[in-house]
């Protein structure tokens, strides 16, 4: 027949486990997951002809999501997002200017998607874009 102390030694005991085994649930409960980015998408050259060659540009959807993509040299490319932002018409690039122009009102971004003057409310959004072989690499999160 258990004494009195041997209850109280084993109810300290009882307490402790119920202390501690909350961490432990918590501990081994999953984590929500972080958002992952979304890995970048291969674009082939061969379903993309007019990047082929410098100064060429297109707008096609990746993904759902629209994009403007140049060819700016010879191992480079860059992708934005042709969304005016002044009032969301569909910005096109001006080759003999270098530029990108809205044709809406006027409005004119340099290669980097800065606007060149106060219409715009602010740049064109881009999208981290290289060249890799006969591929284009975008990725969709924009920078
Ligand atoms: Fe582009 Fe107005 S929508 S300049």
């Amino acid at each position: 027949m258990p004494n009195r102390r041997m209850f109280l030694k084993t109810l300290g005991t009882g307490l402790g486990l119920a202390l501690v085994a909350p961490r432990r649930l918590l501990a081994q409960s999953p984590t929500t997951p972080a958002a992952q980015p979304s890995p970048p998408v291969a674009i082939d050259l061969a379903q993309v002809k007019k990047l082929r060659k410098v100064g060429g540009w297109m707008i096609i959807k990746v993904q759902g999501t629209q994009m403007l993509l140049l060819r700016d040299g010879p191992d480079s490319v860059r992708a934005f997002d042709p969304t005016c932002t002044h009032q969301q018409c569909t910005v096109a690039y001006n080759g003999r200017e270098r530029r990108f122009d809205c044709p809406c009102h006027g409005a004119s971004y340099d290669l980097d998607g800065t606007p060149r003057d106060r219409l715009p409310k602010g740049p064109l959004k881009r999208y981290p874009a290289r060249l890799d072989g006969d591929r284009v690499i975008v990725e969709l999160e924009a920078s």
